[in-house]
């Protein structure tokens, strides 16, 4: 049923497309971050914004609507796959959704958007890869999205990367990485995740992204040091992060897994490509 929701917005989405423009232009970036923010974080009060509303509340935050642990994640990211020439740098979207903690009803409208925006994005961009994940009630929409997502997407997802959420589903066991602090009471005993009723809606804006310019690139401090992500991931939980700070608000601050989260969607993006290449 779901399923047939989405190929009918697929089929609507090649006749925009042939008006607008030829998928797969140098703007398409070698791997997206799709990623939904935690409860509360910035931009709230953004119930039934339109994306040009939402666009506009998230850039007041620093963190621009990926929340602290996602955006962190992909200055890191965009660090490590950097544009090089011709080549775009690894880029990303934030999901836009409310993120108020209401359950189904706030999550789902980021599993919708989730899925909107990894089959719009393959569509145009046939080559690039993909890194979906979120925080909080940002991982339960994540994993909602991936038994969502066609499967013919669904594979380009290299890496599934969750912060305090529920554990990896099966579909994804062998590229996921559901991060846990100690301590962190939303993922410690990885509840399960509860089902909703509400009916998948598919609601594309595929002129928005065939017609996208080369997003702004994301502007790193020289200062910070870039990853070199040659040691082992480390185990997905159990991370005590220092004295004062909130296990399940902190992975930004703390960074330990914020920095295995990049390095985990890097080393799958290495294997990808050489996958491809070679
Ligand atoms: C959260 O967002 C959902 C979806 O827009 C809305 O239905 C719900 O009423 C909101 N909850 C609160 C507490 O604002
Ligand atoms: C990488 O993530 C850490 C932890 O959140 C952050 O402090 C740091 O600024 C990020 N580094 C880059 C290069 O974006």
């Amino acid at each position: 049923m779901c399923s047939t929701v989405y190929l009918l917005s697929l089929g609507l989405l090649s006749t925009v497309s042939t008006v607008l423009a030829q998928p797969g232009t140098s703007w398409c970036p070698p791997v997206h971050l799709v990623f939904a923010r935690d409860t509360n974080e910035p931009p709230q009060g953004v119930e039934g914004a339109t994306p040009a509303e939402f666009v506009r509340a998230a850039d007041k935050f620093w963190s621009r609507g990926y929340g602290a642990a996602g955006y962190s994640t992909l200055t890191n990211l965009t660090a490590l796959i950097p544009s090089d020439g011709a080549v775009v740098a690894a880029d990303g979207y934030p999901v836009q959704y409310p993120a108020n903690g209401s359950g189904c009803s706030s999550e789902e409208v980021g599993t919708d958007d989730m899925v909107n925006r990894v089959m719009n994005m393959a569509f145009a961009c046939p080559d690039t890869k993909f890194a979906i994940g979120g925080h909080g009630e940002g991982g339960i929409a994540t994993i909602r999205a991936i038994s969502a997502l066609p499967p013919e997407d669904l594979e380009k997802v290299i890496a599934v990367i969750m912060f305090g959420s529920s554990g990896c589903p099966d579909e994804v066991r062998d590229r996921c990485r559901s991060y846990c602090n100690a301590g962190d009471t939303a993922c410690e005993d990885s509840p399960p995740v509860p089902v909703c009723q509400t009916e998948r809606r598919a609601t594309t804006d595929t002129a928005e992204i065939i017609a996208r310019p080369a997003e702004t690139k994301e502007r790193r401090n020289s200062e910070q040091k870039i990853l070199t992500c040659d040691g082992p991931d480390p185990p997905e939980r159990g991370h005590e992060v220092g004295t004062g700070l909130d296990p399940h608000t902190a992975y930004h601050q703390d960074g330990f897994y914020v920095e295995a989260a990049a390095c985990y969607i890097f080393n799958r993006w290495r294997v990808s490509s050489e996958d491809s290449f070679g």
